[in-house]
């Protein structure tokens, strides 16, 4: 069975108090995770460090960044290397979500890159996609998305893709207390996966997480993750509560 993950992106919130608190409350919850069940932190960087000490006891929980450069080492000021996230034992990195997208002018070429230095670095990409209003309006959602994976993952090998992680996130559904109906991530999940599986076959692509993305809340979550193709979410707002990210968590298939 493919692995079942709850990934939290904080994005950019919390400071360095609340951020150790919120770590403290989701350790002290104590869920018992199967052996195929993930749960992903996707932290301010400024904090991985602190978190992958607290978390080094519990399996299945990784700290994860949001972001990292596409360069490796060097004269690059102000970023963060995916190197650097290795070293200090950074398994998962968010890659291309809609607003690293948007306000920060990521393209398809930059994501490629950045991919590409998460895999150098033994370190997995939660690769976000996802279509605007617009073109859900215009039924194209499908193609856009297809796109985006062919764009950005089709330059991999038949090992590279298995350790990609995917976030199907329609834009119109993050931070809007909106989300898509479950039949609407089902069919999303469907046709991404039967993208990957022209070009890397149906058995990997069948071993390939796909996360849903976009307003999940712990009364919305089990409905959406009972879906056949949908392997857990990628959480914005309701991962900045213990008690709602808990139930989040709870809300995995076994
Ligand atoms: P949301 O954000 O859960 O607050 O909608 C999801 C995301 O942006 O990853």
């Amino acid at each position: 069975m493919r692995k079942q993950i709850a990934a939290a992106n904080w994005k950019m919130n919390l400071n360095a108090e609340e951020a150790s608190n919120l770590l403290d409350e989701i350790y002290s919850k104590s869920i018992e995770l199967s052996s195929n069940q993930m749960v992903v932190l996707s932290i301010p960087y400024i904090y991985i460090g602190e978190a992958i000490k607290k978390y080094k006891a519990k399996n299945n929980y990784f700290i994860a960044a949001q972001n990292c450069a596409t360069t490796t080492n060097g004269a690059y000021t102000g970023e963060i290397s995916a190197s650097m996230l290795h070293s200090l034992g950074v398994k998962y990195i968010i890659i291309g979500h809609s607003e690293r997208r948007e306000f920060h002018f990521e393209t398809n070429q930059i994501l490629i890159q950045k991919i590409d230095r998460c895999l150098e670095n033994n370190i997995t990409p939660i690769f976000c996609c996802g279509e605007k209003i617009e073109i859900r309006d215009k039924r194209e959602q499908n193609e856009f998305v297809a796109n985006q994976i062919i764009d950005c993952l089709f330059h991999l090998n038949q090992e590279q893709i298995k350790h990609i992680v995917i976030a199907y996130e329609p834009i119109w559904a993050i931070g809007t207390g909106k989300t898509a109906s479950s039949q609407e991530a089902e069919d999303m999940h469907k046709n991404i996966r039967l993208t990957l599986a022209q070009k890397f076959g149906d058995n990997v692509a069948d071993q390939i997480s796909i996360l849903y993305g976009g307003s999940v809340k712990s009364n919305n979550a089990s409905e959406i993750f009972s879906e056949n193709d949908v392997d857990g979410g990628l959480i914005g707002g309701a991962s900045l509560n213990a008690n709602e990210f808990s139930g989040i968590i709870n809300a995995l298939k076994k």
